[in-house]
């Protein structure tokens, strides 16, 4: 597996996106739905969790003029959580769980597609190969000890430290 900071990214993005493209097949059973959101919900936690703790802080520090892009992320990541979070607690015969699926799916597609098309690019170029790598390990340590549940503190502690510092 490599070791470059946005493989490792784009590779969680590809699997994240895989769900959401069965999720909205037609012929997908109430039940597997239920476990697609399951898998979502854990795979944006440690996600969210990386890019937070990681990529967009050492990101911010090692190219400034990225700053505001990195706001637009946290910004853009923060909703994501608070639909992530109320998932995690619904039931897929809850009346707003589809709705509430298919506003994740739209919003967490735009922000993985600018994310791919516009600031990746922008990361290599500023980053070298050997930057990218030791970005690359550090994210690959953080999932090692990333929450997995909304509901763990250093979930929640993540997503208030995005939003008020
Ligand atoms: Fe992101
Ligand atoms: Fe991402």
């Amino acid at each position: 597996m490599s070791n470059d900071a946005i493989v490792i990214l784009r590779e969680d993005h590809k699997e994240v996106r895989a769900l959401f493209r069965e999720f909205r097949r037609k012929d997908v059973t109430q039940a597997r739905k239920g476990q697609i959101v399951a898998k979502v919900v854990e795979l944006l936690t440690v996600h969210t969790y990386i890019e937070n703790e990681v990529m967009y802080p050492e990101v911010r520090r090692l190219l400034p003029d990225l700053e505001d892009d990195v706001l637009e992320s946290y910004e853009e990541h923060h909703v994501a959580d608070v639909l992530v979070t109320e998932l995690s607690t619904m039931q897929p015969s809850d009346e707003r769980f589809d709705a509430k699926t298919t506003v994740l799916i739209e919003s967490v597609t735009h922000h993985m597609d600018e994310e791919e098309s516009d600031w990746f690019p922008k990361v290599r170029e500023g980053l070298g190969r050997t930057q990218l790598r030791e970005l690359g390990e550090k994210l690959l340590a953080a999932k090692e000890r990333a929450p997995r549940s909304p509901a763990q503190p250093s979930a929640l502690k993540k997503a208030v430290d995005a939003v008020v510092s």
